[in-house]
């Protein structure tokens, strides 16, 4: 990244693909730790247990589909303030509780490009404001889910790598590049702030038996 853009946010282990974590979006593994490496927001050590018994939780209801806040492009945000942080936090709170690997503001009705998304093994904690795709490549198809469409998975064909420039919660300018379920994880929460749903891309839903296989798979 050039002078005028602030930090650039790389990270090889986002390179990872085949290795990495294969629970859909929508599903993440109850009692996780979440840690950040990559200097955007760091919440070390918190685990769902923790937050609950020692945090004010902010959990928003998630609105499901249909709903015009869902299909609706976002709106730019302007001014990183207060009013933002809270976003993030609710957002935050709101994703744990749901147990998504990421969530994006239209989600708890409110129409503004933010959204936020865990991240590699570690499950960190990607925040994204005004979040852009710069660059893809690749393709695979893999299995979705999302918190607006409970018990709804579909194999869902996305690029392989994302490179995205987004803002931080202090306004800094940052570029990512992530690769496997976290790009399409990434891909998944932009396409939000465009109103586009994953519905709209499944190549086939997942039948009852392969649900029943999938969820007692996590819970082993
Ligand atoms: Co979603």
């Amino acid at each position: 990244m050039g002078d005028s853009s602030g930090i650039s946010v790389t990270d090889e282990t986002l390179q990872r693909s085949e290795a990495a974590h294969r629970t859909p979006p929508g599903k993440r593994p109850a009692g996780t730790e979440i840690r950040s490496t990559y200097g955007v927001t760091i919440r070390q050590g918190i685990s769902l247990k923790y937050r609950n018994e020692e945090h004010k939780m902010a959990i928003k209801k998630v609105v499901e589909h249909p709903a015009k806040v869902l299909s609706t492009p976002c709106a730019e945000v302007k001014e990183i303030n207060e009013e933002i942080i809270t976003l993030l936090d609710d957002l935050y709170d709101t994703m744990v509780e749901y147990d998504g690997v990421g969530i994006a503001a239209p989600q708890i009705n409110v129409g503004l490009r933010v959204a936020i998304v865990e991240l590699g093994e570690e499950r960190d904690i990607l925040e994204m404001i005004n979040p852009t795709v710069i660059e893809t490549d690749g393709a695979e198809v893999d299995i979705e889910g999302c918190l607006s469409f409970p018990g709804l998975y579909g194999e869902v064909e996305r690029p392989d790598y994302v490179k995205i420039e987004a803002c931080d919660r202090e306004g800094r300018v940052y570029e990512l590049e992530a690769g496997g379920f976290d790009a399409r994880a990434i891909l998944h929460e932009i396409d939000h702030l465009d109103g586009v749903l994953f519905d709209s891309k499944i190549k086939r839903i997942l039948t009852e038996e392969e649900l029943e296989a999938m969820y007692a798979e996590e819970e082993e």
